[in-house]
C-alpha cells in the first residue's frame, strides 16, 4: 500500500514537472494559445493616439493606431526595440461621405469614421520577447466583434509585419 502511494507521489511529480515545460503560448495538443489569452485589453480605446492611416482598395477604411503607456514612453524617446510590455492596438472604420459635414463646407470633401470594420476586427500587437521568441517577439492577436480571430489567420501577421524588421516590426510612426 505504502509502494503505491509511493509510486502516486511520483507520477504526480513528473506529471507537473512535465507540464511546466510545456510552453505557455502552446498547449499540449500543439495548438497555439491565443494571444492575450482570449480577452482584448481592458481600456485599450483610452490608449494614447499614435497615428492614422487610410487604407484603399479591398479594405476601404480609415484607422488609429493606439499604444498603451509603454509603447507611448518607447516612441517618445525614440528608442528600438520595443521594450516588453508594449502594446499597440488597431481600430478600423469604414470610410464614408459625410452629409452633414458637407453641406457646412457647401461642397462634397468630407469623409469620416462610419461603422467600426468587423472583417478586418480590432488587431493588437504585444511585446513579450520571452513568450514570443520565434516570431519576432510579438504576439499577434486580432479580434473579430469581440471574439479573438483564429490562429491561421495570426500567423499570416508576421509574414508581413517583417517588411520592417529593422524597426523591430513596427510600420506605424508617431506623429506628435
Ligand atoms: C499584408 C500585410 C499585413 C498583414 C498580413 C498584417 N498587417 Fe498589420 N499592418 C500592416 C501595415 C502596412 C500597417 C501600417 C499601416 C496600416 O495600419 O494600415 C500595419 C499596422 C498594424 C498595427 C499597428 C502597428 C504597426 O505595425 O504599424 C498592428 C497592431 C497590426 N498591424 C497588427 C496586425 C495583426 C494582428 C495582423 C494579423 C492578424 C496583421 N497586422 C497583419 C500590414 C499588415
Amino acid at each position: 500500500m505504502r509502494r503505491i502511494a509511493l509510486l502516486l507521489v511520483a507520477v504526480v511529480m513528473v506529471a507537473s514537472v512535465v507540464a511546466c515545460m510545456i510552453p505557455p503560448s502552446q498547449h499540449a495538443d500543439g495548438q497555439t494559445a491565443p494571444i492575450l489569452g482570449d480577452k482584448i485589453p481592458p481600456g485599450y480605446r483610452d490608449w494614447t493616439l499614435i497615428s492614422v492611416a487610410r487604407e484603399e482598395g479591398n479594405l476601404n477604411d480609415i484607422r488609429a493606431k493606439l499604444g498603451n503607456d509603454v509603447a507611448i514612453k518607447a516612441y517618445r524617446e525614440g528608442k528600438l526595440p520595443f521594450p516588453d510590455g508594449t502594446i499597440i492596438a488597431r481600430l478600423a472604420w469604414s470610410y464614408v461621405p459625410s452629409e452633414v459635414n458637407n453641406k457646412a463646407f457647401g461642397r462634397f470633401q468630407s469623409f469620416v469614421a462610419g461603422p467600426p470594420k468587423e472583417k478586418e476586427g480590432v488587431q493588437f500587437m504585444v511585446k513579450d520577447s520571452r513568450k514570443y521568441a520565434s516570431t519576432g517577439g510579438w504576439g499577434y492577436a486580432q479580434f473579430n466583434n469581440g471574439k479573438p480571430g483564429n490562429v491561421a489567420v495570426q500567423s499570416s501577421c508576421l509574414s508581413c509585419h517583417s517588411f520592417v524588421k529593422d524597426r523591430d516590426f513596427v510600420f506605424t510612426h508617431y506623429a506628435p
